[in-house]
């Protein structure tokens, strides 16, 4: 499945050849949940059965899961909750009513075709406000990009790659490793500078992005 289209993520599902699927939350979202800020908006594309998506839900986030699949609308649903929403169709063409204050990543990017991955970083400006997050359960970890995909090759550097100059990245660290996974998984979190931050150059005033690295957690009102 080199560069799988939404009917073949269907077919996937349709025959359960879902290896990705954990069957509940990244252990590392779920140790992480509370330090993501108070719980606001959030957006989970390619959220498959929604494992990460009712995790976010169950503490409090409005949770909004976007999925290519029809078929895993109703799971959606039932992960989301009262509160939330389920959107099926592409999650790079998704844009919000108001912006959201976290994009959760979890083997999203990695199945993203290689050309499209530099949709990643406007889609996620566009979508998140100033001072929100983007985290990631950044993986396959150490695999060959000649392995092709999905899962293609990633790392927090792939990450800050396509997100571009307005994301800093304030968290790159060790994950704890689900059962069954072949590589590792890494934790990143990068934060949507202000516009003000940003000159029209692309260049970041640095000693500003510094003060906000050295206060992890801070978040723009
Ligand atoms: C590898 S699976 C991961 C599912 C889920 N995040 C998990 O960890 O179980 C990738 C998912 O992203 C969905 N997907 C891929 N590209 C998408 C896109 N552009 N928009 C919406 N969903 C997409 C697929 O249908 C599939 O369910």
């Amino acid at each position: 499945m080199p560069e799988p289209s939404a009917a073949d993520w269907g077919d996937r599902y349709l025959q359960r050849l879902t290896p990705w699927d954990l069957g509940r939350a990244h252990p590392e979202l779920v140790s992480r949940i509370e330090s993501l800020g108070p719980p606001g908006r959030a957006v989970v594309p390619g959220a498959g059965y929604g494992h990460d998506a009712r995790a976010l839900a169950d503490a409090g986030w409005r949770v909004t899961a976007i999925e290519f699949v029809p078929d895993l609308e109703r799971d959606l649903g039932e992960a989301v909750g009262w509160a939330g929403d389920v959107v099926i169709g592409d999650a790079l063409q998704w844009t919000p009513r108001e912006p959201v204050d976290l994009v959760f990543d979890h083997t999203f990017f990695c199945a993203i075709p290689l050309r499209r991955r530099p949709e990643f970083g406007p889609w996620a400006e566009s979508v998140l406000r100033e001072g929100g997050t983007v985290a990631s359960a950044v993986f396959p970890i150490g695999r060959s990009p000649r392995g092709g995909g999905p899962p293609f090759a990633m790392s927090a550097f792939d990450l800050a790659d396509a997100l571009g100059p307005r994301f800093d990245l304030v968290t790159e660290t060790e994950a704890r490793q689900p059962r069954g996974r072949s590589w590792p998984t890494r934790w990143a979190e990068f934060v949507r500078m202000p516009d003000s931050f940003v000159s029209p150059t692309g260049l970041r005033y640095l000693a500003d992005a510094a003060a906000t690295r050295s206060r992890p957690g801070r978040r723009w009102p």
